[in-house]
């Protein structure tokens, strides 16, 4: 009997602990990925998220190999990526890298855009013919004017990716925080070695989509790399540990094509041509 009493005040207790930690009061951020605020209703939780409901250039997609178009005048992507001075932030739905008017950029269809942030999505967003990946990351670039281009990477759990060492303390930072972190300044991180991402561009799929978070605004240019990288099940965890519960799935379910295409670039056919 006083056994089970005491686990009784156990379980009381680690769950008013839990709610301490992790029931945070998301200032400004309404939208979520399960329940009433998820993504079947984000169209209606907002009168600036219209789009999320009423769009009809939405992402993510799923990517059939077979029905992408070769496009032999795709360009390389072109990524000045270097090293920079970084900060990351707790944004409640995303952990983010927060970059300060830097000089990376990419270069898609003549048009620089310049990098503004990156954060990670868990599990993918896009999938490939069908198949979902652990990870995915969104590198985030501008222009002045506001038009957006976003660069996508996809992960499966494996080997370490040495990008991710260089933040491994401020994420464990942020997660020691708790809900102080989502209301705090970015934690500088410092200069981040960018040329870990700028590698492995031999093939991507082009298409024009949306943001996948609210407002879910259009014609944002995706490339996604068709090469899956590799991070380790505890680096995964520890991009999502600093997030509550709810928003540790912070993947957009799949949205409709309507007709749109979707480009390929692939350097070793266009050599294969040229041959
Ligand atoms: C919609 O967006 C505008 C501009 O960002 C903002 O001022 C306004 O408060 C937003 N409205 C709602 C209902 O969130
Ligand atoms: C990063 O910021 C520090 C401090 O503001 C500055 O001294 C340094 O030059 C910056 N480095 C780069 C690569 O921008
Ligand atoms: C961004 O950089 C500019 C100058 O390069 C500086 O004036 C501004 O305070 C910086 N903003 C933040 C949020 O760091
Ligand atoms: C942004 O997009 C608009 C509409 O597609 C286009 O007219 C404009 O030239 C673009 N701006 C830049 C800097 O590329």
């Amino acid at each position: 009997m006083a056994t089970t009493k005491k686990s009784v005040l156990c379980v009381a207790l680690m769950y008013s602990c839990f709610l301490v930690h992790h029931a945070c009061d998301h200032d400004g951020v309404s939208f979520g990925y399960s329940g009433s605020t998820g993504p079947k209703y984000w169209g209606s939780l907002s009168p600036n998220f219209t789009l999320c409901s009423k769009g009809i250039q939405q992402s993510p997609i799923d990517i059939v190999k077979d029905e992408a178009v070769y496009i032999p005048q795709l360009e390389p992507l072109e990524r000045d990526y270097t090293a920079t001075n970084a900060t990351i932030v707790d944004n409640v739905f995303n952990i983010a890298l927060r970059y300060n008017d830097t000089a990376e950029t990419v270069k898609v269809g003549g048009i620089k855009y310049k990098l503004k942030q990156l954060h990670w999505h868990s599990p993918s967003e896009h999938t490939i013919n069908g198949e979902r990946f652990a990870m995915e990351l969104h590198m985030v670039h501008v222009t002045e004017d506001g038009n957006v281009t976003v660069v996508a990477i996809l992960y499966r759990h494996g080997k370490p990716d040495p990008f991710l060492f260089q933040i491994k303390e401020q994420l464990a930072e942020l997660y020691a925080e708790g809900c102080k972190a989502e209301k705090g300044d970015p934690l500088p991180v410092g200069v981040v070695d960018m040329t870990e991402l700028r590698q492995g561009a031999d093939r991507y799929y082009r298409y024009v989509g949306s943001l996948t978070a609210p407002p879910c605004t259009e014609n944002v240019v995706w490339n996604i790399l068709g090469e899956v990288r590799e991070m380790t099940k505890e680096q995964a965890a520890d991009l999502m540990a600093p997030l509550e519960g709810s928003y540790r799935h912070n993947s957009r379910p799949l949205q409709q094509l309507n007709g749109r295409t979707v480009q390929l670039y692939d350097k070793s056919l266009k050599i294969r041509k040229m041959v």
